[in-house]
């Protein structure tokens, strides 16, 4: 194993002198005699272990715990405590310390505690690079986060990739669909298969059945050669079926067959083909709204909704999102050759605050922007783009597009703060919805989801609810 590397912070040289004496058989021994020099030896070499005095002439050995602790990996400290305050330790451990002595020196003692704490040390970095192996493994270090919302995704992702359910993802855009997916693939034991995806928002319905059963020869104009689908591409693995919500019914017909009979045929061929593919779907749509609305077939949606994983909107895993906004800022300062390493405390708060409607797409986005904008160390405020500094709120935060992931209590808050009844809450929602539409009763009708002679007699009896 190699020689550990140790740092001796003290600005009294007979106690560095010692201390170098009695350690420098067992560590490569660096020393400083204040802060500035610790440092720069910090920055320079990649130090184990740090014993530093607290009391550095007129500076604060606390200073180094703080530093130490943005060094990745840190180096755990040993700090030497003249007074035997309890009180300084006791800070000293909170910052993060591994431990503390008093002067005067016990060597013996010293040395222990050195061993004991790279003992640790070494166990942590173990066990974090096991951990980093599994993650990647599994295709989960893609996703970050640490909010108990995002934990739940990994806990159902984990459980359900090695079987071959078919799952269905809903939330709104930007929410780590595709992402989840992915991560299911990866984990699903046949990885080495391909993961094949199809949005099937961007093809018309002719060329959307095509796509995913393939055709034969002169089976449509335009059909000039045999094409596989990409049901058949992904045999043996997984195809990811995006924005499920907008395929056509003769196309749900075909995919709730394929489904149901584990075979295809080609468009133009009567031939059955077997196929075995774990289908995905996701929606940024309710699909059971769309039943309700006879948009979306029930009997395909309960094939397809054997597991429904719902990817909850930023704005309601705040905690993720200074996570999020620190790792994409560290991406795109290393793709734009910048050394931009902070977020400004403002503009931090704005991306707070912010309510994040394009979630964590519209955030990445920010953040490039921010790191483009910014000739410094820090993004700051003014490098954002405009609609986040200038703090747009949705004009009723209540009436935002109905998140599927909102906590009934959350709403409940939310009527009580604003006082509002379910009366008034519906009459805002026509409101708006009216507005959206220019007063389009039809469109409004069609986004509130009720029929037209509904809204109509809404509008006439506003008190009446159902
Ligand atoms: N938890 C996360 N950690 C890291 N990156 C994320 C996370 N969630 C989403 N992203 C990133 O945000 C972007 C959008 O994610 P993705 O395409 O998976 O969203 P989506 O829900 O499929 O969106 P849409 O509905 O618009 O298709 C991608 O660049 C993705 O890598
Ligand atoms: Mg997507």
């Amino acid at each position: 194993m190699k020689t550990p590397i140790l740092l001796i912070v003290d600005d009294e040289k007979p106690t560095r002198d010692a201390l170098r004496m009695a350690l420098q058989d067992d560590y490569e021994v660096y020393c400083a005699a204040n802060l500035t020099q610790a440092k720069s030896i910090l920055a320079e070499e990649p130090v184990d272990l740090v014993l530093t005095d607290l009391r550095l002439g007129g500076e604060n050995g606390m200073d180094l715990l703080t530093y130490t602790k943005e060094i990745d990996p840190s180096p755990a400290c040993i700090v030497m405590t003249a007074y035997g305050s309890v009180n300084t330790a006791v800070e000293a451990m909170r910052l993060g310390a591994f431990h503390f002595v008093t002067k005067p020196l016990n060597l013996d003692e010293v040395e222990m505690l050195l061993q004991r704490a790279l003992h640790t040390k070494r166990l942590e970095t173990t066990n974090k690079e096991l951990k980093e192996k599994l993650d990647s493994q599994s295709g989960l270090s893609n996703i970050l986060g640490k909010s108990k919302e995002i934990e739940r995704i990994f806990t159902t992702i984990k459980q359900v990739a090695p079987t071959k359910t078919t799952i269905l993802i809903e939330g709104e855009s930007g929410t780590g669909k595709e992402l989840v997916a992915h991560a299911i693939h990866t984990l699903s034991g046949r990885p080495e298969n391909k993961f094949v995806a199809v949005n099937c928002a961007a093809l018309s319905p002719q060329l959307l059945e095509s796509e995913l059963f393939g055709h034969e020869k002169g089976s449509f104009t335009g059909a000039n050669q045999r094409r596989i689908g990409r049901f058949e591409q992904a045999d043996g693995g997984t195809l990811f079926l995006d924005e499920i919500g907008e395929i056509d019914p003769s196309t749900q017909v075909k995919l709730l067959r394929a489904l149901a009979e584990k075979t295809i045929e080609r468009v133009g061929s009567n031939t059955p083909i077997k196929v075995d593919v774990r289908i995905i779907t996701a929606t940024n749509k309710s699909l059971q709204k769309l039943v309700y609305e006879d948009k979306f077939r029930e009997d395909l949606y309960f094939r397809l909704n054997v597991v429904e994983i719902q990817m909850p909107p930023l704005r309601h895993r705040k905690e993720d999102i200074i996570i999020l906004a620190a790792a994409f800022l560290k991406e795109f300062a290393h793709e734009n050759g910048k050394t931009i390493n902070r977020l400004a405390d403002d503009a931090m708060q704005a991306i707070a605050d912010y309510h994040w409607p394009g979630n964590v797409r519209e955030l990445r986005t920010a953040i490039e922007h921010g790191v483009v904008m910014s000739n410094g160390q820090e993004v700051k405020l003014e490098h954002l783009p405009h609609k986040i500094r200038s703090k747009d709120k949705p004009a009723h935060p209540h009436l935002e597009p109905k998140s599927i992931n909102t906590t009934h209590s959350e709403e409940i808050k939310l009527v009580l703060e604003n006082d509002l009844n379910l009366s008034s809450l519906e009459q805002r929602a026509i409101q708006l919805a009216l507005h959206k539409t220019q007063g389009n009763k039809t469109e409004a009708a069609k986004l509130l989801g009720i029929s037209r002679r509904t809204l109509q007699r809404k509008l006439l009896h506003p008190d009446v609810l159902s």
